[in-house]
């Protein structure tokens, strides 16, 4: 049986990351295995920033937003040298295995730490719903909720105006936040890097809207597909007569307290990926997949391609706009 687990957080931070450290601190201690946070990522293992954890400190962060032990993104890691001189710290501390919270990039530093012989898990944090085979990633379901409220907001000030909006949301190339967003919102045109619009056929569509005299219209799209939203709604205000405005989400969808779904995902990842670890399984990452928690081989994950959601944004298009 192992003696000593770390975990830290990598990449992008998310809602629930806090929930999920909190479970890997707990589950090790109950199970008599001793937890080590390491600060901001793989930078604070390569720079020794390691400290055992306390039950004390667990208990304090399970409902805050972002992660409490930072976060960083190191490039460097992807250097063998690098990762050696956190294979050394991590054996200077004794520490057997490693939970890393993060992305697929963080998960391709965990592959290969796990490869130097330390066993590693990957848990699936990022607000981008971006990792192929767990159905949910934590922070997915409060930077939603997020979303959602935005669009909300815009559409109570759109419609007393009769106005069109633009509203650009995060994603990194996936569309799920912009998709269920929009889903949720009735959002009347949606465009995603998977199911991409031109400008033309966006301004097209919205002046189709404007002569069925829609009192407002909401345009989703996903972030880095087009060169200036700002610039996509003049088009459209040219094209369609509605006066348009453009809001980019941004940050503000990172932030901010964990939902109940993302910390009960969270702690339930965090249990199972102790759970593993115990039982000397690394190379790893746990999902949910069909509402049962899973461990799959992070090589395989990392090569999968996304489900496609052709359908889904076809029923929701014809449902939304409805010509
Ligand atoms: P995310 O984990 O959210 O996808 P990044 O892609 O920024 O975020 O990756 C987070 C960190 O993981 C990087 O800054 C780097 O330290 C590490 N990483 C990413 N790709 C690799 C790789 N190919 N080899 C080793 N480490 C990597
Ligand atoms: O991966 C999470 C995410 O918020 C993406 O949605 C977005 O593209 C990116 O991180 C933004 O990164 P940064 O905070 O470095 O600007």
């Amino acid at each position: 049986m192992i003696k000593k687990i770390g975990v830290l957080t990598s990449g992008g931070d998310a809602p629930g990351m806090n929930a999920a450290i909190s479970a890997v601190i707990r589950r090790s201690i109950s199970k008599g295995i001793k937890p080590y946070i390491i600060f901001d990522g793989y930078k604070g293992l390569i720079e020794n920033r390691i400290e055992e954890a306390t039950l004390d400190f667990a208990s304090k962060i399970i409902g805050h937003g972002g992660t409490a032990i930072g976060s960083a993104r190191l490039p460097e890691f992807k250097d063998e040298n690098v990762r050696k001189k956190a294979i050394t710290t991590l054996k200077s501390h004794e520490i057997e295995a490693l939970v890393v919270i993060g992305g697929d990039g963080s998960y391709q530093g965990a592959e290969k730490l796990t490869q130097m012989g330390i066993n590693c898990i990957g848990i699936p944090g990022t607000i981008d719903n971006d990792i192929v085979s767990s159905d949910y990633t934590i922070g997915f379901d409060t930077a939603l909720n997020t979303v959602v409220r935005s669009i909300d907001a815009i559409r109570d000030t759109m419609t007393s105006h009769n106005r069109c909006a633009v509203v650009e949301i995060m994603g990194n190339g996936c569309g799920d936040l912009t998709l269920y967003g929009a889903t949720a919102t009735g959002c009347e045109v949606i465009s995603t890097r998977e199911n991409k619009l031109t400008e033309d056929e966006i301004a097209e569509q919205v002046s189709l809207l404007a002569k069925q005299k829609r009192r407002s219209v909401i345009v989703a799209v996903a972030e880095n597909i087009y060169n200036d939203v700002h610039g996509l709604a003049k088009k459209i205000e040219n094209k369609s007569g509605y006066v348009t405005r453009a809001t980019v989400l941004g940050h503000v969808q990172r932030g901010g307290t964990p939902s109940a779904m993302d910390r009960y995902l969270a702690i339930n990842f965090g249990i199972f990926a102790v759970d593993r670890l115990s039982e000397g399984i690394g190379g790893v990452y746990i999902g949910i997949c069909d509402n049962k928690f899973v461990a799959k081989d992070i090589e395989s994950t990392l090569n999968s391609k996304p489900k496609d959601k052709y359908n889904e944004y076809k029923i929701i298009r014809e449902i939304n706009k409805a010509f």
